[in-house]
């Protein structure tokens, strides 16, 4: 073992002072991991129902039932895939494809209003964050509410809710949103339950710290934006203007973020309790807030310059913490979740980069159009993966290895969204 570690060890390292083979010298080797992503992605979200632990359509967070135990299902991860699945779905020519993408959206669904079922009758409502693979609330404690989940689930639905109108199917939209109050229909309840409770303290994405967050807010945001359009288009006037009341009051809550003095997005304001050290204010979740719910209205788009300045201070700050960046030739920085993270996939002996967060980094510099600098993120994930392709939740910050929960749902629809956004 102890030689094997060494010789890894000295191999990364050579690796990272000659560097990979870049995007340009080999754009095939991102596209091949992009399909083994993609593989390894649909494994999560379409069990085997032999297994009768499991209710159909749930979506693991990872297969990991053990060091760490992510068999479940969290609202965010699920709604961030299915996000990702609702627009391959809009994308894609191909009918079996189409067919095939249509049954674990429809799977998902069940699973949700099954979900939301269970949450209505709990104490932290719809921000209920975590689910057993069964549907039922997850009984121990925990960082909850977790309002960041209910939009996106709207959010993904009403995507698809849309694709499903421009193709006529208008019945099967109105199992999603109907206009009637108590809502009974998913899409609805989420965004009535939004739109009402939007203003309330939570747990952050990352499930530590209870505030008022950036990222929680640009989801409801966009939930509320969107789901006003569909509101109009299926005759809940009122509605559709509620929720948009709703998101520009939420618009002027988003600017408090704005930190004039550092010139960059606070993650998190008014924080109650343990705060985790978090001094800096830099935080990932800023980016992949931009990233995964600006409305292309200038609102916090990645353009924006403090947008623009978070992303580079994240990348100063993460250059200096983590070994393995030092000696970078040609693949990009190693991006953890903020710089005082001491979550280590399983305890808590130090943060280290996650898979997540560089790919997102990837994302944000294509999306400005600076694709030299987001392809050497995806050179950074290249470097650390395996033969297979498999990509675990981080990577140890000073050996290059995977860490933490393997096969991570979300480092794939994060490298899924990278490719798409750099090709
Ligand atoms: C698991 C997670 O959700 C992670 O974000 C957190 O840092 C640890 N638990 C500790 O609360
Ligand atoms: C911990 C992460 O911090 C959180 O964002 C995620 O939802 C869970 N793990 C499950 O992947």
């Amino acid at each position: 073992m102890k030689t094997t570690h060494a010789l890894r060890m000295t191999f990364l390292i050579l690796l990272g002072l000659f560097g990979v083979k870049t995007w340009a010298q080999d754009p095939q080797r991102f596209f091949i991991q992009y399909q083994k992503s993609n593989a390894h992605l649909l494994k999560n979200i379409s069990l085997p129902l032999s297994d009768n632990r499991l209710r159909l359509g749930a979506v693991i967070a990872s297969p990991s039932q053990k060091d760490p135990d992510y068999f479940y299902h969290w609202t965010r991860d699920a709604g961030l895939t299915l996000l990702e699945i609702a627009q391959e779905y809009r994308e894609t020519s191909s009918q079996p494809q189409k067919a095939k993408l249509e049954t674990i959206l429809k799977n998902w669904i069940q699973f949700e209003i099954h979900a939301q079922e269970n949450a209505l009758r709990a104490s932290a409502n719809l921000g209920e964050p975590k689910f057993t693979v069964q549907g039922d609330i997850y009984p121990y404690d925990w960082g909850r509410p977790q309002n960041d989940g209910p939009a996106i689930r709207a959010l993904a639905m009403t995507h698809y809710a849309f694709s499903l109108l421009s193709e006529g199917q208008t019945d099967a939209v109105r199992t999603l949103y109907q206009a009637e109050l108590p809502a009974r229909t998913p899409i609805k309840r989420d965004l009535e339950f939004i739109a009402h409770h939007w203003n309330e303290k939570d747990f952050d994405l990352w499930e530590e710290v209870r505030g008022q967050h950036f990222f929680t807010r640009m989801a409801q945001r966009a939930a509320l934006i969107q789901g006003s359009l569909l509101a109009n288009k299926l005759n809940d006037p009122f509605a559709a203007q509620y929720y948009i009341q709703q998101s520009q009051l939420i618009e002027k809550v988003l600017n408090e973020h704005l930190d004039p003095e550092k010139l960059i997005v606070r993650p998190t304001l008014y924080p109650i309790g343990d705060t985790k050290n978090k001094t800096s204010h830099l935080d990932s979740a800023v980016i992949l807030a931009s990233l995964y719910f600006s409305q292309g209205d200038g609102i916090f788009d990645p353009s924006h310059p403090y947008i623009q300045r978070s992303a580079q201070k994240l990348e100063e700050a993460f250059n200096k913490l983590y070994s393995i960046n030092w000696n970078s030739s040609t693949q990009g920085i190693a991006i953890g979740r903020y710089p005082e993270d001491i979550y280590d996939g399983v305890g808590f002996n130090g943060g280290n980069p996650w898979f997540l967060t560089t790919a997102a980094f990837a994302e944000y510099y294509c999306r400005l159009s600076l694709s030299d600098h987001g392809h050497r993120f995806l050179q950074r994930i290249l470097l650390h993966t395996d033969q297979n392709g498999h990509l675990s939740e981080q990577i140890n910050r000073t050996t290059g290895f995977e860490q933490g929960a393997r096969d991570l749902t979300w480092s794939y629809v994060a490298y899924l969204r990278a490719i798409k956004a750099c090709e």
